[in-house]
C-alpha cells in the first residue's frame, strides 16, 4: 500500500457551458514531488482550487485527506489539513516586513488581542530556518526581488504544519538561478515529509525535480505518469493528442529601408544607458538577458512609459519624442507587458470588449455607431487565430484560463495592427503546444511589414523568431548575435560568463 497523503475520486465541476474537469481521479503520496501538466483550459487551476477548497466539486466526489475521507473541504478544512497554495501573485502584504508577513497566519489566529513581536519574530525565524534561508527580517517586502517574495510566501506556508505545499506557475518571473534555488528548498521539504504539487508550463525546470507527472487534457485525467518514463515529446503527446514537428525560419528584413526604429545613445539614470536599437519593417529583433537587466524599462521607454533622459527616438527617420502611452499608440507603438493579467486586461468585461478595445474608433460606422457585424467579425478572426478557448465572445474575461486570458491580451493589440510591436514574455503561461502557434502568428505579422520586438528569458524563443538577438546586462546591450550564425548553447555561456 502507497503512502497517499492525498486521494480524489470522481471529481467533476461544470461551469455554465463548460465541463472543467470530466470524473478526474488525482492523488499525491506523502512527501512526494508531483507536476500537474496540461494545456490551457485543461483543468488545473480549477482541480487546485478544489484541494484548497476555494472551489467545490460536484456532487459524487469523493476526497481521502491522510486516510480520512471528507465530506465538505472548505478552505479552513484545506489548511487545517496542512494544504497550502501560492498562487502566481503571491498574496503577500507588500508594505509589511518580511517578518510581518511570515508570522501573519499565527498572529491572526492567535486570539489574543496585544501581538507579541517576540513570538512573532520567532515564528518568522523558525520557518526560515526550516528551509535554510536567511532574509532580513525586518525588510519590506515590496522591496525584495520575486525570488525572494517567494521564499516568503513559502516561509509563511511553513509557519503551519505543512503537508502539502501547491505552487500555480512559480518559476515564471525566476532566474535560472533563483529557479534552481526554489527547486533545492523543494527538495528540503521532501526531505522533511512535505509533498509539493507544481503547476507549470515550463516542464524542462520541473521535470528535474517531480517523480511524477500527473496529466489533464480537457478537463479529463490522461493518467499518472513516472516522470523517468518521460520527455517532453511524449508530455506535449500525452498533453494534446498529437506532437508539432518545430522548424524555425526567419522572416528576411528590407535593410535597405528606412528603419521603423531607431534609438541613438538612449539612456536612462538607473534604467539603461548608451541604448542603439534599430529594427526594420519586417524585422524581429530579440532581448535576452537575465532579470533585471533593463529590458523591460527600455520596452516601457520606447511605450511612453518611462520617458528617457537623453538620446534620440527616430521613427521611420523622424526624431519623435514619445511622452505618454497615447502619443505610443498614435505612432503605431503596440506593448504587451509581462504582466498581463494585472496590466492588459479588464476582468469583469466581456472577452470580445478586451479584444477590440484598442481599436473602437475604426469599427465605428460614418454615422459613429459601433458597426456591430465588424466588431463581430474583428473578434471571430482573433479567437480563430490565437485558439482561445472560449464559451462565447460574452463570457467575462476573468472566467477564462490563465493561458487563454493571455492570449486574449495578444489579441487585442494584435487588433490594433501597430506598426512595432513590442512583446515582453510574450508565451509565458501559454502551453507548449500553442507557443509554436503564436510564434507562427507573430512571425506573419512580420511578413506583413511590421517591426517587432521580442523580449525574452527563454533563449529558443529568440533564436528560433527573430534575425537578432541582443543580449541587455545591467542597462546596457553588451552583444549582438545573428540568429543563423549563433546556437542557443553559444548564448547561454555569453549570458553565464558576463552575469555578476
Ligand atoms: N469561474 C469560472 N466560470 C466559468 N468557467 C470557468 C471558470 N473558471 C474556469 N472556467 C473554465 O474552466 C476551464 C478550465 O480552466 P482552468 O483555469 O482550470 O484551466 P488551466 O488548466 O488552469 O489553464 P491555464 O494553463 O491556461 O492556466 C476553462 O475552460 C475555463 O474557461
Ligand atoms: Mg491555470
Amino acid at each position: 500500500m502507497e503512502n497517499l497523503f492525498l486521494s480524489m475520486q470522481g471529481i467533476n465541476k461544470r461551469y455554465a457551458g463548460v465541463q472543467a474537469l470530466d470524473n478526474v481521479d488525482f492523488a499525491v503520496r506523502q512527501g512526494e514531488i508531483h507536476c500537474l501538466a496540461g494545456t490551457n483550459g485543461s483543468g488545473k487551476s480549477t482541480l487546485v482550487k478544489i484541494i484548497s477548497g476555494v472551489v467545490q466539486p460536484d456532487p459524487g466526489a469523493e476526497i481521502v485527506i491522510n486516510g480520512n475521507r471528507v465530506h465538505h473541504l472548505s478552505s479552513m478544512e484545506s489548511i487545517r489539513n496542512g494544504i497550502e497554495v501560492i498562487y502566481q501573485d503571491l498574496s503577500l502584504f507588500p508594505n509589511l516586513t518580511v517578518q510581518e508577513n511570515i508570522s501573519i497566519s499565527e498572529t491572526v489566529s492567535s486570539r489574543r488581542r496585544i501581538i507579541s513581536w517576540k513570538k512573532s519574530r520567532e515564528t518568522a525565524k523558525r520557518a526560515m530556518e526550516r528551509i535554510g534561508i536567511n532574509l532580513d527580517l525586518d525588510a519590506v517586502v515590496s522591496g525584495l526581488s520575486m525570488a525572494d517574495q517567494q521564499l516568503v510566501a513559502i516561509s509563511r506556508a511553513l509557519t503551519g504544519n505543512l503537508k502539502l505545499l501547491i505552487m500555480d506557475e512559480p518559476t515564471t518571473a525566476l532566474t535560472k538561478k533563483e529557479i534552481d534555488a526554489l527547486l533545492a528548498v523543494v527538495l528540503d521539504m521532501k526531505a522533511k515529509g512535505i509533498a509539493t504539487l507544481f503547476i507549470s508550463h515550463k516542464l524542462n525546470e520541473v521535470m528535474e525535480v517531480a517523480e511524477r507527472v500527473t496529466v489533464l487534457r480537457d478537463g479529463k485525467s490522461i493518467g499518472c505518469f513516472s516522470s523517468n518514463e518521460l520527455d517532453d515529446k511524449k508530455i506535449e503527446y500525452h498533453m494534446t493528442g498529437t506532437t508539432t514537428t518545430y522548424s524555425p525560419y526567419h522572416a528576411v528584413p528590407d535593410t535597405g529601408q528606412v528603419p521603423l526604429l531607431q534609438t541613438r545613445e538612449l539612456s536612462k539614470k538607473d534604467n539603461f544607458s548608451g541604448i542603439n536599437l534599430t529594427v526594420y519593417p519586417g524585422e524581429i529583433v530579440g532581448i535576452t538577458g537575465l532579470l533585471g537587466s533593463g529590458r523591460t524599462e527600455l520596452a516601457l521607454a520606447l511605450f511612453g512609459l518611462n520617458p528617457p533622459d537623453s538620446g534620440e527616438i527616430r521613427l521611420s527617420g523622424k526624431p519623435t519624442v514619445i511622452g505618454s502611452v497615447k502619443q505610443a499608440m498614435h505612432h503605431g507603438i503596440a506593448y504587451v507587458p509581462e504582466n498581463r493579467l494585472a496590466e492588459g486586461l479588464i476582468l469583469d468585461q466581456s472577452i470580445g470588449k478586451n479584444i477590440v478595445i484598442t481599436v473602437l474608433d475604426r469599427l465605428l460606422t460614418a454615422l459613429r455607431f459601433i458597426d456591430k457585424e465588424k466588431v463581430n467579425s474583428r473578434i471571430t478572426h482573433s479567437v480563430n487565430e490565437l485558439s482561445i478557448k472560449i464559451p462565447g465572445p460574452e463570457a467575462a474575461v476573468k472566467t477564462l484560463s490563465g493561458g487563454n486570458q493571455q492570449r486574449v491580451v495578444l489579441a487585442k493589440w494584435i487588433a490594433s495592427n501597430p506598426g512595432l510591436f513590442i512583446l515582453d514574455n510574450p508565451t509565458v503561461g501559454i502551453d507548449i503546444a500553442a507557443k509554436s502557434s503564436i510564434h507562427a502568428v507573430i512571425k506573419q505579422l512580420a511578413l506583413n511589414g511590421m517591426g517587432i520586438i521580442i523580449i525574452s528569458d527563454e533563449i529558443p524563443e529568440v533564436l528560433y523568431n527573430c534575425n537578432r538577438v541582443l543580449v541587455m546586462n545591467r542597462g546596457r546591450i553588451i552583444r549582438e548575435f545573428v540568429s543563423r550564425d549563433t546556437t542557443e548553447e553559444e548564448i547561454q555561456a555569453f549570458i553565464e560568463a558576463t552575469a555578476v
